[in-house]
């Protein structure tokens, strides 16, 4: 695998096709570059300080890391590398052997040339939603942060793929002991290393590539393992695809999308192709229905969205793994319209969310658990000023029209609230550049220094020496 191919922002036939509007693109290439120059200049990366050292002052372009390092854990093969081993087993029903390819990727959208700029194909995946473990593990490994003395760590990863395990033992005959066996051994495992008793797991973190709902069980035969009410991860900070809100271990981290950029270039052509793009729908709705839930706010939203829309939506249904793989309808139908409609999948939080405002499309919530408090490193702090509120009670008696809703926003606010998604597109993607993007901070890299901060405020973190 050869991420570090890097094509030119613009190849010749990308230039052809959107000839008319070249001199705008460049100029706005031409200003992100200047502003991303301008704007990380309080915290420069490795690459800007050693091309252009001089414009820092010393301290600060000394070392990239000042705010920590990280030890990752070679943990016995069994809580990582053997799960991707035996990837048709990961699930009762299904192989995942395409879904972990690509260092957790998964399989290569080829799909998409055509749909996509030339060029930015090979960026492009089908990446499934719960295959952040992998994603993280890969990364952290050639992080220039990462550290091989313990010693000098500011921060321990432990990369056990916890959902990866969880997955094969949620649905059928299989026991709560079934399910906790795998997160059992690994705090024994953890507990016995010399560092863990610096400060009793408060300085380590790990990934939970699913819910956290999936790690919390509660009574003896609910749901899930009950792997992060361990006494022995009382301290662990988890990185999480969605969180519970009023639990501070959990950090809410962006759902993968398929888009893993392989420098800055590929970032600043997406933004362009997205912002230049000519949208025909006002909004639409990507989702499936559940018939075994009654009066499922999905169901009702894709009627809506078919029949009382005035043509103003357009609609997708997703059947079997219509919208998961192989199929570029969903992008297409984000890439054309304003707003997305975004109601609490079978969780509050869902990985549309993410997909819709890659494409540069407005996200319309209807749960303030979807997005709000769920991600604050990554989204921005104003929720009015990126997406769309709609209370979904509101929606079904009728109080709340959607449309209505929609079509009262001018013009004007509509292109000032996608700016701020497109602004927001580096912080939600993960990078496939191995070491990172050369000047872009990435949702990876966002995680990482959000969890170097924290420990470092620790009042009596040991981390703190
Ligand atoms: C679950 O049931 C199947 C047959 O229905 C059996 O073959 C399997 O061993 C059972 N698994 C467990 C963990 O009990
Ligand atoms: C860490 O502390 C526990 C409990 O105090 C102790 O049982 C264990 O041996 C210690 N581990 C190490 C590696 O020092
Ligand atoms: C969008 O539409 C405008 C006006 O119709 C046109 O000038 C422009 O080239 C179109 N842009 C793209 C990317 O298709
Ligand atoms: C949309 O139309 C279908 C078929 O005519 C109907 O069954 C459904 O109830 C309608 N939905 C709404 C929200 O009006
Ligand atoms: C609809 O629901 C909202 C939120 O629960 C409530 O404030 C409002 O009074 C309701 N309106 C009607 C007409 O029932």
């Amino acid at each position: 695998m050869n991420f570090k191919n890097n094509p030119k922002a613009f190849s010749p036939n990308s230039f052809t096709r959107y000839y008319p509007s070249w001199i705008l693109i460049l100029t706005v290439i031409l200003l992100q570059i200047y502003l991303i120059f301008t704007t990380t200049c309080s915290v420069p990366r490795s690459h800007a300080a050693a091309t252009d050292g001089h414009h820092f002052s010393k301290t600060v372009a000394e070392d990239p890391c000042s705010s920590g390092r990280v030890f990752v854990y070679d943990l016995p093969p069994i809580f990582n590398n053997e799960l991707l081993e035996n990837c048709q087993s990961l699930d009762p029903w299904t192989s995942r052997c395409d879904d972990v390819s690509n260092g957790g990727f998964g399989r290569r959208a080829t799909e998409l040339t055509g749909v996509v700029p030339d060029g930015l194909a090979p960026a492009w995946f089908w990446s499934e939603q719960y295959m952040l473990e992998p994603i993280i593990h890969n990364r952290i490994l050639n992080h220039k942060c990462r550290t091989l003395e313990p010693e000098s760590a500011t921060a321990f990863y432990i990369p056990f793929y916890a959902g990866l395990s969880i997955g094969r033992f949620l649905w059928l005959n299989y026991t709560t002991s079934d399910r906790d066996r795998d997160s059992e051994k690994l705090i024994k495992w953890v507990q016995d290393q010399p560092y863990w008793n610096r400060s009793n797991g408060g300085d380590h973190f790990i990934t939970l590539g699913r819910l956290t709902w999936d790690f919390k069980r509660w009574g003896n035969n609910q749901w899930g393992s009950r792997f992060a009410f361990m006494p022995g991860m009382k301290n662990v900070a988890r990185l999480v695809v969605e969180r519970e809100p009023s639990d501070p271990l959990d950090i809410g981290v962006p759902f993968p999308t398929g888009f893993h950029p392989r420098s800055d270039a590929d970032v600043l052509n997406w933004q362009s192709f997205v912002r230049e793009r000519n949208r025909t729908n006002l909004f639409c709705f990507a989702g499936g229905t559940r018939q075994e839930i009654k009066n499922d706010f999905r169901a009702f939203l894709l009627s809506y969205c078919v029949n009382d829309s005035g043509g103003l939506c357009r609609a997708v249904k997703c059947t079997g793994n219509r919208c998961a793989s192989g199929d570029s309808v969903v992008l297409e139908t984000f890439l054309d319209s304003d707003f997305c409609l975004q109601p609490k999948g079978d969780s509050f939080s869902r990985k549309s969310v993410f997909d819709c405002m890659l494409a540069g499309s407005i996200p319309v919530i209807f749960w303030e658990r979807t997005a709000y408090g769920q991600y604050e490193w990554f989204l921005p702090d104003e929720p009015g000023s990126y997406s769309v509120f709609i209370d979904h009670k509101e929606v079904r008696n009728g109080s709340a029209s959607i449309r209505g809703v929609l079509e009262k926003f001018s013009r004007e606010k509509v292109r000032k609230m996608r700016d701020k998604v497109i602004e927001t597109i580096p912080k939600i993607v993960y990078a496939s550049a191995p070491e990172g993007l050369e000047s872009i901070e990435d949702a990876f890299d966002i995680a990482l220094h959000g969890i170097f901060g924290r420990f470092n405020q620790r009042p009596n973190g040991v981390s703190k020496r």
